[in-house]
């Protein structure tokens, strides 16, 4: 074999299944999607109209350095524009973040359950992923953390609100673990999900880019609606970010990437509508479920992590079926009665429930 060794430990990632796919395998035309965590209302009408817009000047290069994104994003969380850097979805990011400062065999402790992707770019970087339980309830323990960290130990990657447990970190927490943090370790928050956190007291690493090695991640791909233009950014000190620059591929991010998310940041209607749907809708799925037997765990995040007495992978095979795809958490290295679900539109969400309550009352019947 040719490949390097590390290539080996990697499963490729497997995404919640496109709505084309199953069209192609069921011939299924009206689907419903909640396998991603996307936005169920479509992108920002205001991104759309910029993408229009710009259209006619795909021919020339992008402006590499997202000089007015980073100018933007810079006056909203008051930081400097160097101490920003965008990437072709908020993944580049974490991955340039490994290939700075992480040599071969230096180890990168994380989450499980968590975001596949870290174990994948960990291996793909010719380092160790170590992982850290989360309590049986899911929540994060990041005094476990320091049993975990080595003096081979360079990244610590904190997932915040965590995917797929919709789980988070609170301020009180984060402060003793920063605290405690060794200097030459560098964090990576990943905050994709930050936006739809409802708790006063989520804790934030923007807190903590002074006086600590911290990377904050985020992405344009969940309450912006845009996660098919590839687009997110990482924030941290200006030092960290011009030795990110060095590896940056020149132009990672498109101009209609760059424009939509300007334009997408500056529509606070759509932002507001997401929020509220987020909220008002988790509500109504979390005691749905429950009442079908589901135990749904607490979630800062549009989705709901589940778990089922039942066989969750056959429950998804049914709902396949039916047009509606949700995601079995086998691929994120748990059991078959584990299940994630993306908090979509009124009428999805009710959909879904109409179809999980025959697909469990035929299973008790
Ligand atoms: C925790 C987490 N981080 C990062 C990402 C990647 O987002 P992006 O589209 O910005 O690469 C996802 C996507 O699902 C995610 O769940």
């Amino acid at each position: 074999m040719i490949a390097r060794k590390s290539l080996s430990f990697i499963q490729p990632y497997v995404p919640g299944k496109p709505a084309e796919v199953l069209f192609r395998e069921k011939g299924i035309s009206r689907i419903i999607k909640l396998a991603s965590n996307e936005n169920p209302f479509g992108p920002s009408p205001k991104a759309i109209k910029a993408i229009k817009r710009r259209l006619p000047e795909i021919n020339r290069y992008p402006e590499g350095s997202a000089f007015a994104l980073r100018e933007k994003l810079a006056s909203i969380l008051k930081v400097k524009s160097s101490q920003i850097i965008t990437g072709s979805g908020s993944s580049e990011i974490i991955s340039m973040a490994i290939q700075a400062f992480c040599e071969p065999g230096d180890e990168i402790v994380f989450p499980h359950p968590s975001f596949i992707i870290y174990k994948i770019l960990a291996y793909a970087h010719g380092t160790i992923p170590v992982t850290v339980e989360l309590n049986r309830d899911m929540s994060y323990d990041l005094d476990s953390f320091f049993e975990k960290i080595s003096k081979k130990t360079k990244l610590v990657i904190l997932c915040n609100p965590n995917n797929p447990t919709g789980s988070h970190i609170r301020k009180n927490q984060l402060h003793s673990f920063m605290k405690n943090i060794p200097d030459r370790i560098v964090v990576l928050s990943d905050e994709a999900y930050f936006e739809y956190a409802e708790d006063p007291e989520f804790g934030t690493c923007i807190d903590w880019l002074k006086g600590k090695n911290v990377i904050v991640t985020r992405t344009f791909s969940k309450i912006y609606g845009l996660a098919g233009l590839r687009i997110g950014y990482g924030i941290a000190s200006q030092d960290i970010i011009r030795t990110m620059e060095k590896i940056r591929p020149p132009f990672n991010t498109t101009s209609l990437a760059q424009h939509a998310a300007l334009a997408a940041i500056d529509d606070r209607a759509f932002v507001e509508k997401s929020l509220k749907n987020n909220k008002k809708e988790k509500r109504f799925l979390t005691e749905k479920l429950k009442k079908l037997g589901f135990n749904v765990f607490p979630s800062e995040a549009n989705f709901l992590f589940c778990s089922s007495k039942h066989n969750a992978v056959k429950i998804c095979r049914k709902l396949e079926e039916k047009g509606i795809i949700i995601r079995p958490m086998t691929g994120f290295g748990m059991e078959e009665n584990f299940v994630r679900i993306t908090i979509g539109k009124p009428s999805e969400n009710r959909l879904l429930i109409r179809q999980l309550r025959s697909i469990m009352n035929r299973r008790s019947s």
